[in-house]
């Protein structure tokens, strides 16, 4: 079977660390690892629009940012198709069908829809299309025959909403599509990296994220500014190390050899963790070893995405080839499907002949 990827980010707002060692560092291992036969990157608007409809602006906005993004990143449009969801209508075919195989109370349960509404205040007036974007997401993944979706935790539910879907699909149709696998970062301090003020997840609401385009000195004040550990207020005071944002961020990203670089009275972080607890290491010396640790990751970034702003043309070409690229790919699969359904009408030989002798007898 061939190895597929899918996978995307819904274009609300520039990406910021949390994507990154949530899904977007991965991607740009997995298209390098060469593992994968093809790989398809989707700017989810359409998903975008199910709590945006009416800010179709910063939708639109923010598609070229996310795409400028991808591509400082590291994701090769010669190796990664780079698509735009609501530009291939097969998707939304394809999610009408689906939507008679999944029921409205199963869609509220689905945990990360249930936080959504909470979280959007839409307990009294839930949009339709907001409620069922679970079921648009098993169409994206499906119509690209995904074998696997590297993503964040927070995805998960939508994965298991999928396979149901599948499952579903092709025990009554008979086997037509593909059940993904979800690809969850292997780091723990990835899965859901805190926001620097320290409350559970980087959002743009919550005005606490570090975006990849951010300067050098604005990540270094939002560093330097980082929520820590409240009681630790001496510096010969012991810290606490859990739920520390500090920390975890150094859990996501440093890497053994930068204690030699920037901090060499420490092997490695488990040291400087040990230190923190006893007392006697300050969160100032804490979050300048980070700023270094983060300025020497994103500032490869930030360059490559300075090239790519000077050539805004470019970047359009390659979303609308990924986009035709991508067209192609979910045609195919609809094709699949209307067939497995039967109604295929036109292309249904057999049918056509049935009614030709049932009607002139
Ligand atoms: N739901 C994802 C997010 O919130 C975006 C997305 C849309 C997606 N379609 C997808 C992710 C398919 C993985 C696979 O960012």
């Amino acid at each position: 079977m061939k190895k597929v990827i899918l996978t995307g980010d819904r274009p609300t707002g520039k990406l910021h660390l949390g994507h990154y060692v949530g899904s977007l560092r991965q991607r740009v291992e997995l298209q390098n690892s060469g593992e994968y036969d093809e790989i398809f990157i989707m700017i989810a608007d359409a998903q975008a629009l199910t709590d945006n409809a009416e800010n179709p602006e910063k939708i639109r906005q923010n598609i070229v940012e996310v795409a400028l993004d991808y591509l400082s990143c590291g994701l090769d449009p010669e190796k990664s198709v780079i698509h735009i969801q609501s530009q291939i209508p097969e998707l939304f075919e394809l999610t009408v069908y689906y939507m008679n195989l999944v029921t409205v109370s199963r869609l509220q349960r689905n945990p990360t829809v249930k936080s959504e509404i909470q979280l959007r205040n839409f307990e009294a007036s839930i949009p339709v299309g907001f409620l069922a974007y679970p079921i648009s997401q098993a169409a994206d993944i499906t119509a690209f025959k995904a074998t696997a979706v590297p993503c964040g935790e927070d995805q998960q539910p939508m994965l298991e909403q999928t396979r149901e879907i599948v499952r579903k699909f092709n025990s009554i149709y008979g086997e037509t599509l593909i059940e993904p696998e979800i690809l969850l970062p292997d780091n723990k301090a990835c899965l859901r990296l805190p926001g620097t003020d320290g409350k559970a997840k980087m959002s743009k609401s919550l005005n606490n994220c570090i975006y990849l385009s951010d300067t050098a000195d604005e990540v270094r004040k939002k560093v330097m500014g980082m929520y820590t550990d409240p009681n630790h207020l001496r510096v010969s005071d012991p810290g606490q190390v859990e739920g520390n944002p500090v920390f975890t961020y150094l859990d996501a990203f440093c890497r053994d050899e930068q204690f030699e670089r920037y901090l060499p009275e420490y092997q490695n972080l488990d040291e400087m963790k040990a230190h923190y607890r006893r007392g006697g290491l300050g969160d100032v010396k804490v979050k300048k070893f980070l700023n270094s640790v983060l300025q020497e990751e994103l500032e490869p970034i930030r360059n490559r995405r300075k090239e790519f702003e000077k050539d805004i043309p470019y970047v359009y070409e390659v979303l609308k080839k990924g986009t035709e690229a991508a067209r192609e790919v979910a045609a195919g699969t609809l094709a699949d499907v209307k067939k497995a359904m039967k109604i295929n009408y036109f292309d249904d030989l057999e049918l056509i002949n049935e009614h030709i002798r049932k009607f002139s007898k």
